[in-house]
This record gives structure tokens, C-alpha cells and sequence, in this order.
């Protein structure tokens, strides 16, 4: 995957010695490239003038950001208690198939990330599936179908 340094470069610049200000630094980038790169990092703590070790920890505690490039698309499956027996596990199963990755994974061509979770804490919409943030509640294959075919035609347009 490509890494527009310039990009990423004009986002640190107003950052720049503002230590208080990591996370939301952190955060603007993983928007940009939807994942944070390594090289980003290292400037990152270059810039805010903090020990690159300190800025991993950061990047590595917090669940929403991502040191693994990521899809354009974030979907979630729950695979909690009341979802499972819903048939989240079938959805979980078809996302595999039609995407051809494993829960975690990401699409070749970098439009979607799988991600397999315990509970969304909707219980009574279940079977649910989050997309970009966006939940679907009471989701079955038909439903599902539409869903992807949606964001399949967008990627498609670019
Ligand atoms: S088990 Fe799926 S939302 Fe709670």
C-alpha cells in the first residue's frame, strides 16, 4: 500500500511539539489512511518530540487505531450470545465467502476489513452488522446481500 508522506507530513506540521495533543494526532491519521504506518510514527515522535516507544504504546493500546493497513470499509459481525443464535455466525460465514477473508483480514484491493466481535450492546437488533459505524439490525442473507452490493457499487465507482 502506497503512503502519501506529503499528506501524512502536512497533518503532523501543526502537531508539531504539542505532546498533549498524541491521540487526536494519532487519530488524523488513521482517518487519512484508515491505519497507522510505521514511517508515520517515527515522525510522529520526531515531531512531538516524545520516545517512539511511547507513541507505539499509544498506538497499540487503544483498539480503534490500527498498526495493520486497513480497508476503506470496516465491518463488523457480532458473534455475542444473542446474535450467534440469530445466525450471526451464518452471516460471519458469507462475509468470509463473498469477501474471501478471515475475520481480521482485509481485501486485496484494500475496500474492506473483516472484523469479528462479542457484542454491540444492541442484543435485541441481532443479528447485527456495523458498517463504517453505521449498524444494521436484524440482518439476514438477503439484507446482507444489499448491504455489500451497496458499498461494492461505491468502491466500484471509486
Ligand atoms: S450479542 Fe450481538 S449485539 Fe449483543
Amino acid at each position: 500500500m502506497n503512503i502519501d508522506l506529503a499528506k501524512i507530513d502536512s497533518i503532523i506540521e501543526p502537531y508539531k511539539g504539542r505532546q498533549g495533543l498524541l491521540i487526536s494526532l494519532l487519530q488524523d491519521i488513521q482517518a487519512e489512511c484508515n491505519y497507522l504506518p510505521e514511517e508515520a510514527l517515527v515522525e510522529v515522535s520526531q515531531a512531538l518530540e516524545l520516545p517512539l516507544s511511547q507513541v507505539f504504546s499509544v498506538a497499540t493500546f487503544f483498539k480503534a487505531f490500527s498498526l495493520e493497513p486497513r480497508g476503506r470499509h470496516l465491518i463488523m459481525v457480532c458473534l455475542g450470545t444473542a446474535c450467534h443464535v440469530r445466525g450471526g455466525e451464518r452471516l460471519a460465514q458469507k462475509l468470509e465467502r463473498d469477501l474471501g477473508i478471515k475475520p481480521g483480514e482485509t481485501t486485496q484491493d484494500f475496500e474492506f476489513t473483516l472484523e469479528a466481535v462479542n457484542c454491540l450492546g444492541c442484543c435485541a437488533l441481532g443479528p447485527v452488522v456495523v458498517i463504517d459505524g453505521k449498524y444494521e439490525s436484524k440482518v439476514d442473507s438477503a439484507k446482507l446481500d444489499s448491504i455489500l452490493k451497496r458499498y461494492q457499487s461505491e468502491a466500484n465507482k471509486g
